[in-house]
């Protein structure tokens, strides 16, 4: 028993010692010590020894049985600090490996610039909510109930909800003498009453954010868009404050040769009203609607008008984009093409 014993270690560590993959390792694991193996069938078989062998044949099974264990694990760290060892080799001459990362949305891409321009001039960035109030999103601007100009922003009208889960400090109280249907904002310029609700001029503002209009959709019509507002209120805010504004913007935007023109137009909440219009696949493409805030929408949020004059506008988010970065249509936005996004 002892000679076996001897000679089932020598083999063992020499194989062991041989071994050239963990495949072979394994194999040789189970060949001493899995259930049939050599050794455990001596492991096995000690119970029927005298005890006088017993004693003796016992402890040297049991070495070793550790033995074979320790030279396996040895072998397999070796093996690995190998394999290691290999793969930390670099070879610096090698051209390096392209990381493959994220595109950031044309959308995000032009907000982030637009951000830093208006930033640069001194105006503050502030948010709004998605959805908002009729009160917000048509009163307050001056485009009472049953006014034709609300088919201009056709509308998704969401559930009632209770109004005093609004937020507004002023249009809270003015909300009980008008209806509250909620409904997802037409346009950022319900923002302007927020905002006027709770601080007093001059200020100068931008509030960049999704807006929502239930229409057919085509190549310069979507329904989910972004806009950028944006309201300046002092005492002596003049038009041509306004147009100085725009011009620097749209120039820093889109260099010094951006071709673009200013038209009248109508809207409730400004008076007057204009149109900004730009070049987009040899059309003519409205880019922001803007003005000079009328008065009733001053007397909306509790400012003098006699007093007070501001400024508006809101641009087209999606037409920027299309005109900067030469986008064929506005469905693409949304579309979630991949093959889009990567031009980005
Ligand atoms: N809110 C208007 C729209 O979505 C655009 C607009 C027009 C914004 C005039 C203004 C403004 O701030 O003064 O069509």
């Amino acid at each position: 028993m002892k000679e076996k014993i001897g000679e089932i270690k020598k083999l063992a560590l020499e194989l062991i010692e041989k071994a050239e993959n963990s495949k072979e390792l394994e194999n040789l694991e189970i060949k001493f010590l899995g259930r049939k193996g050599e050794l455990t069938r001596i492991l096995r078989s000690l119970k029927d020894l005298a005890i006088e062998e017993r004693r003796e044949i016992g402890p040297l099974a049991q070495k070793l049985k550790k033995d074979i264990e320790e030279a396996i694990s040895n072998k397999i760290q070796n093996t690995k600090y190998k394999i290691q060892n290999t793969r930390h080799r670099i070879d610096i001459t090698k051209p390096g490996k392209k990381i493959a990362g994220g595109h950031i949305h044309p959308l995000n891409k032009i907000e982030k610039e637009i951000h830093d321009i208006f930033l640069s001039m001194n105006f503050s960035v502030v948010e709004g909510l998605e959805v908002e109030t009729d009160y917000y999103n048509f009163d307050a601007l001056n485009i009472p109930k049953d006014h034709p100009a609300r088919d201009a922003w056709d509308t998704f009208w969401l559930k009632e909800v209770k109004c005093d889960m609004r937020q507004g400090n002023r249009g809270q109280k003015n909300m009980s003498h008008s209806t509250c249907r909620s409904l997802l904002r037409t346009h950022t310029s319900p923002m302007q009453i927020h905002y006027m609700e709770t601080h007093q001029p001059p200020f100068q503002i931008i509030v960049p954010g999704r807006t929502f209009r239930y229409e057919a959709t085509d190549a310069s019509h979507e329904t989910t868009f972004g806009q950028v507002e944006g309201l300046m209120v002092g005492e002596d805010v003049s038009l041509a404050n306004f147009k100085f504004i725009i011009e620097k913007f749209l120039t820093k935007l889109f260099g010094e040769d951006v071709e673009f023109d200013f038209r009248p137009n109508y809207y409730p909440f400004v008076e007057p009203g204009v149109d900004v219009y730009m070049k987009w696949q040899n059309k003519e493409l409205e880019v922001a609607g803007a003005g000079m805030v009328h008065p009733e929408v001053f007397r909306a949020v509790g400012y003098d008008p006699y007093k007070t004059q501001g400024f508006a506008f809101g641009f087209g988010l999606n037409r920027l984009a299309m005109i900067k970065y030469k986008i064929p249509d506005i469905r693409l936005f949304n579309s979630g093409d991949l093959r889009f996004i990567k031009q980005f």
